[in-house]
């Protein structure tokens, strides 16, 4: 049976107090609406519908996917109402689930034993036991059968029903005929004047279809945010599943609390990340990885036995095998980097390619160069990629010394076993297996003294005499 997956997305969010509407703020450097997108589709339904409101061209322009459908709901008179606005594009023989744009931890699994229940044709509802429950709808239960018969709104619960812990998560699925039916019924005469989606279960109770409630196996999946508090508490129980996953796949973290996982992260056995790591985006580490800390690591991969040292950023690059990168080291999107490579502090790279073996180990700003295998670029060494107007090319070929505090100014060529002298301005091909230098002659200045304490008179006159000399 195929599943259109309802996503309700329309509330402002008041309690966040901020411009971004609510389903936009971030977790784990994501939207929270894109995170409930993300497990929409590993069901692999027939049609996502995000139902959407306040600030809505804002969530759509932050979402461009194709695969979704947005469904306006223009007032929001309520969860019935949000859900039954995307009624009338589901065909009658689908499974309806509804999930919230503002509960972002749950996962496929709890989803697919609410989908099979719905299969069967019960109305399927994710249930939560909370020591406190308020705020929540509560499950009321038949005294004696202890069926299901009704979710009551906290707003609208008597006493004896708030001191009721079995809590309503809000996601639930049902077959798309049934539920259009009892969502058709349900009125607003309420505490609050809404159409409650949670209504559809006296509907369900009436016509005699079986009311399942499936408690949720981890909280965690229907942490609801409507507050920065409650983002902040997201994105901790992420980082920690996600931290989780990256142990039981054999990395060691020096403290789980204070690595962030912010997207895609796969490692290989025995990598080591020590503490204050920022992983982002899609970023693979393998074998034996060690990551020191305060690194900033964003859509990399690097590879086995490499050497991560402290407070170093790679964003957008390929490192090899074996290489030493840091302390205080920043690889820019377009580096790659050969196996053995080291890389020292302050040294910027950025869309450059180093050969196996080759080293810019301090002070160093390589551009746009192609480098072979077996350099060795000195201390302080700049590419001078950028004439003002356009970005030029520098290739450095196998087995070439770069003396300490050289300029090359692209586009440039250094040979093959080339020897740049150290403080060279190349503007033109060092031949291969030469030495080339560009350094003005030493000299040595006779009867030179070293300059002594003037008096302020003096010293305004020079300054005068410099500043501002007389027109001739
Ligand atoms: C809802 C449930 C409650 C449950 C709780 C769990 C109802 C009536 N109550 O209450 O039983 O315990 O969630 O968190 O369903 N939304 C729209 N359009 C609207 C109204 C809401 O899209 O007209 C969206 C909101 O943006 C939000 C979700 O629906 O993502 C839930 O709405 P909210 O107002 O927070 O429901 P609660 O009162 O918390
Ligand atoms: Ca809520």
């Amino acid at each position: 049976m195929q599943t259109s997956v309802v996503i309700l997305a329309a509330g402002q969010g008041k309690r966040m107090n901020s411009d971004l509407p609510k389903v936009l703020q971030p977790m784990a450097g994501k939207p929270l609406l894109a995170h409930v997108v993300g497990v929409a589709r590993e069901l692999h339904p027939a049609n996502i519908f995000v139902v959407y409101g306040h600030g809505g061209a804002q969530v759509q322009a932050a979402l461009p996917l194709d695969d979704l459908d947005w469904i306006l709901q223009a007032e929001q008179l309520g969860t019935g109402h949000a859900v039954m606005q995307a009624m009338a594009v589901i065909p009658d023989d689908e499974i309806v689930l509804v999930l919230y744009g503002d509960v972002p931890l749950v996962q496929a699994a709890t989803l697919h034993a609410l989908l099979a229940a719905a299969a069967q044709g019960a109305l399927a509802l994710l249930t939560v036991e909370l020591d406190d429950a308020t705020g929540y709808g509560r499950i009321v239960r038949d005294s004696a059968s202890g069926q299901v018969l009704g979710i009551v709104e906290h707003k609208d619960a008597t006493s004896v029903q708030l001191a009721i812990r079995e809590a309503n998560s809000g996601l639930l699925a049902a077959p798309a005929a049934a539920l259009r039916q009892w969502l058709m019924a349900i009125g607003k005469n309420n505490a609050q004047g809404e159409y409650y989606l949670t209504d559809v279960v006296m509907g369900a109770v009436q016509n005699g279809t079986p009311v399942i409630a499936i408690p949720v196996p981890d909280r965690v999946d229907v942490l609801g945010v409507n507050d920065k508090v409650q983002l902040a508490q997201v994105e901790a129980a992420y980082r920690a599943r996600r931290a989780r996953e990256l142990m039981l796949n054999g990395a060691t973290l020096a403290d789980p609390t204070r690595v962030d996982i912010r997207g895609e992260v796969t490692v290989e056995r025995d990598v080591f990340i020590d503490i204050n790591v920022v992983l982002e985006g899609r970023v693979h580490l393998g074998r034996r990885v060690t990551i020191e800390p305060g690194c900033v690591i964003r859509d990399a991969s690097i590879g086995a036995d490499t050497q991560v040292k402290a407070h170093s950023v790679i964003e957008n690059a390929k490192v090899g095998e074996d290489c030493r990168i840091g302390p205080f080291a920043r690889l820019r999107p377009g580096t790659v980097l050969d196996a053995g490579v080291h890389i020292g502090n302050f040294v910027e790279i950025k869309n450059s390619h180093l050969g196996s073996g080759s080293k810019a180990n301090h002070l160093t700003y390589l551009g746009d160069a192609t480098v072979g295998r077996d350099v060795n670029i000195g201390a302080g060494t700049i590419t001078c990629n950028y004439d003002g107007a356009n970005k030029w090319p520098t290739l450095i070929e196998d087995g070439a010394f770069v003396g300490s505090g050289s300029m090359l100014v692209a586009p440039v060529r250094v040979g093959t076993g080339a020897t740049i002298g150290a403080g060279s301005t190349i503007t033109s091909t060092a031949s291969a297996e030469k030495l080339t230098l560009t350094r003005a002659k030493q000299v040595t200045v006779d009867h030179w003294t070293r300059p002594t304490k003037a008096t302020e008179a003096v010293k305004s006159a020079a300054v005068e005499a410099a500043l501002n000399p007389p027109k001739d």
